[in-house]
């Protein structure tokens, strides 16, 4: 059967990264987690004291950016990608609060994104490949043949996010994690390089409310009709 590249774009934490894993193991394709290459890159500026307070140091990360590596391995007991920097499993340490509030100035600026973009369509070059993040339909891969554009409002986004960091024991207070929703929205959506934008020909999916089985079910219906018109 001919693959395709299946593109998932939206706001922070509305659900994609768990659709396209979903969507990814049923119908055996590759999944790639845009936006943890740009956390992988923001840890990496942590552990190098590339931030002062919260100013990242621009020079110094140019300088370096050719020392960040980063990969994805399949883990063998959940099946799912892990992201590695330079050799070491951080997919614990990308998604702490820490990382959260500090990733959008370091995705904004424009030779990380290079790099990144980069990376991820040489990852997509063999097709068979479902990325998420905030430009993979206008600017990683505008020719995808499958482009969805996710929404859901930032309450329920945030909620979903508190849910998930409690149950890793993380206690951390709702507004906090709501502020931070917000401005993360209004940062992807105003910067300069590669702002968050639905592509003209991308399908939209509001999925405030529904469950996840339903979201798979619509998603699954599209990429049948993608499918069927290849053939
Ligand atoms: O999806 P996420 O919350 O893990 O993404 C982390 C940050 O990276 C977020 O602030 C937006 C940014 N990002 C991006 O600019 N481009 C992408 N393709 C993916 C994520």
């Amino acid at each position: 059967m001919k693959k395709i590249i299946i593109a998932i774009d939206g706001f922070s934490s509305c659900g994609k990264s768990t659709m396209a894993k979903d969507l990814a193991k049923e119908i055996g394709y590759i999944y790639i987690d845009s936006g943890a290459m740009y956390r992988a890159v923001t840890l990496y500026c942590i552990q190098n004291k590339l931030f002062l307070d919260n100013e990242i140091n621009i020079s110094g990360l140019e300088r370096h950016i050719k020392d960040i590596h980063i990969t994805f391995k399949i883990d063998e007991k959940t099946q799912r990608p892990n992201t590695y920097l330079n050799g070491e499993n951080v997919e614990e340490q990308i998604r702490s609060m820490e990382v959260s509030s500090k990733v959008s100035p370091v995705s904004a600026l424009g030779f990380v994104r290079t790099a990144m973009v980069a990376l991820q369509q040489a990852m997509g070059k063999e097709k068979g490949i479902v990325m998420d993040g905030r430009d993979i339909g206008t600017t990683v891969f505008p020719k995808a043949e499958l482009k969805i554009y996710v929404t859901a409002s930032a309450e329920i986004r945030a909620l979903r996010r508190y849910d998930e960091l409690k149950a890793k024991g993380q206690n951390i207070d709702f507004e906090r994690i709501l502020n931070n929703v917000k401005e993360r929205d209004y940062i992807d959506q105003h910067r300069e390089v590669s702002p968050l934008k639905r592509a003209s020909d991308a399908l939209l999916l509001d999925n405030s409310l529904l469950t996840i089985a339903e979201q798979k079910e619509w998603l699954m219906k599209q990429f049948e009709t993608v499918i069927q018109k290849l053939k």
